[in-house]
């Protein structure tokens, strides 16, 4: 047994101050066993928790991280930028590299705008869709999480399906009234609703890879539906890269599809592990935010020079040749091996990827697209693997909804040690 006497009491005493112990809902441990790992530093690959313990990550700070941490590329820009000071409230040069380096690189943004979180990124892009349509209702999908603002806190993944709920109490009627809610890969569902509201639908809005509620990939043909059927009736299509921008390839989602969102909305990655967001797309559609039109938006700390300039050093990064191939085939090391020995073995369990994403998937179904594919029994079966991994040195997500990142920090050795703990954890889930 690893040693957790720090963490739990930590723990014990964070329960005293804030709701559940935590600052944000899934970190509480609620569906796997024991008190959160405290987290002390990481370097690369790994982290260590307040009782010493050593890991390798996979949470990666739930994606920004694609370099690991503590990378100095990183360090050392937010150190350069810091003793200059943290924040002016004006305009910096930052911005400015950032945003070329965005543009410059990215086929489907024109124009964006910098926030401080995912959540207010695609907050904004929804007021922005809004206005620019003059329409109020949303589409978005079962299971696909946008942050939470109130609009979007309907029949989301995330910590909502960690908690057992997928509606957020809060959200008056009248707001939660405004977002459609339909099945991902459902074309027919998609259009009855919009044949029910045909002048009324601003936007719809999916993560074009929905990551937070299990892994559910999408078939292209679907996502280019929904393009034509946005372009058919001038209805905004809002792609949700928070988690695959910048890390599916430079052009995320959109780039690896090659379908052309009207917006998207960025977040994790850009920030290099500090709080950022942004949103852009369409000059036309960009014109409207103020002060260039009349959707308003702004923030105290929008564009704030440390987590910019962490986000131009990642970024700059994930520029270099052979980047993303190179993150993909580290994914690769994992899932192949794993898959290999569970087909092998008939295990109900295989590893689903794209890119450097990878989803432990309890059941023998290589392909799951709806958040109601998803079994019940998932939860039962993931905490003692979650327990098993931690055991053995191998840090995830505390929810079997969750997916883990590969970084680029990651060595062939940790990937293929971790192969080698996943095989022996299932083999250990399934004997119980
Ligand atoms: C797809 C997606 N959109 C939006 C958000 C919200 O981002 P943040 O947590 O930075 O507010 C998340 C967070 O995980 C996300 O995965």
């Amino acid at each position: 047994m690893i040693a957790r006497d720090k963490s739990t009491a930590l723990f014990e005493e964070a329960k005293t101050l804030f709701p559940g112990g935590v600052s944000s809902p899934v970190r509480a441990f609620r569906s796997v066993e024991g008190a959160p790992l405290f987290m002390q530093r990481g370097e690369g690959a790994l982290v260590w928790d307040e009782d010493g313990n050593q890991f390798i990550d996979y949470c990666c700070s739930w994606g920004p991280l694609i370099l690991g941490h503590a990378d100095k590329r990183v360090t050392q820009a937010v150190q350069e930028a810091l003793v200059k000071g943290t924040s002016f409230g004006t305009p910096t040069r930052y911005e400015n590299i950032m945003g070329q380096l965005i543009i410059n690189n990215h086929r489907f943004i024109e124009k964006l705008r910098f926030v401080s979180s995912g959540t207010e990124a695609v907050m904004s892009a929804i007021r922005l869709a809004r206005g620019y349509t003059g329409r109020n209702k949303i589409i978005k999908f079962e299971g696909c999480y946008h942050g939470h603002s109130d609009a979007l806190l309907v029949k989301a993944g995330s910590g909502l399906v960690t908690l057992g709920e997928t509606s957020s109490k809060g959200v008056p009627a009248a707001f939660a009234n405004e977002t459609i809610v339909v099945e991902l890969d459902d074309e027919a569902a998609i259009s009855s609703a919009i044949e029910q509201y045909p002048n009324d639908i601003a936007c719809i809005i999916i993560e074009p890879v929905p990551a937070n509620n299990g892994l559910l990939l999408q078939r292209k043909e679907y996502l280019q539906f929904l393009r034509n059927i946005c372009d058919k009736h001038n209805i905004i299509l809002l792609f949700d890269e928070v988690i695959s921008g910048f890390r599916l390839g430079f052009e995320g989602a959109s780039g690896l599809y090659n379908i052309q969102p009207d917006l998207i909305t960025f977040g994790k990655i850009i920030g290099g592990g500090l709080p950022v967001g942004a949103y852009g797309g369409k000059k036309e559609i960009m014109g409207m935010v103020s002060p260039d039109g009349p959707v308003y938006q702004a923030g105290t700390l929008s564009g704030n020079p440390l987590s910019i300039s962490a986000g131009i050093a990642q970024l700059q990064a994930c520029l270099t040749s052979g980047f993303y191939e190179e993150l993909h085939r580290k994914c690769r090391i994992i899932a192949d091996k794993v898959n290999r020995f569970t087909a092998e073995a008939k295990l109900p369990f295989n590893i689903l990827t794209t890119g450097s994403i990878f989803w432990l998937n309890f059941t023998e179904d290589c392909v799951i697209r709806k958040a109601s594919d998803i079994k019940s029994t998932m939860p039962a079966l993931f905490k003692p693997f979650h327990r098993y991994l931690l055991e053995h040195g191998i840090y995830i997500g505390p929810s079997g909804y969750e997916v883990c990142f590969v970084s680029a920090a990651h060595t062939d050795e940790q990937l293929e040690q971790t192969a080698d703990i996943i095989m022996q954890a299932i083999t250990h889930t399934f004997q119980k």
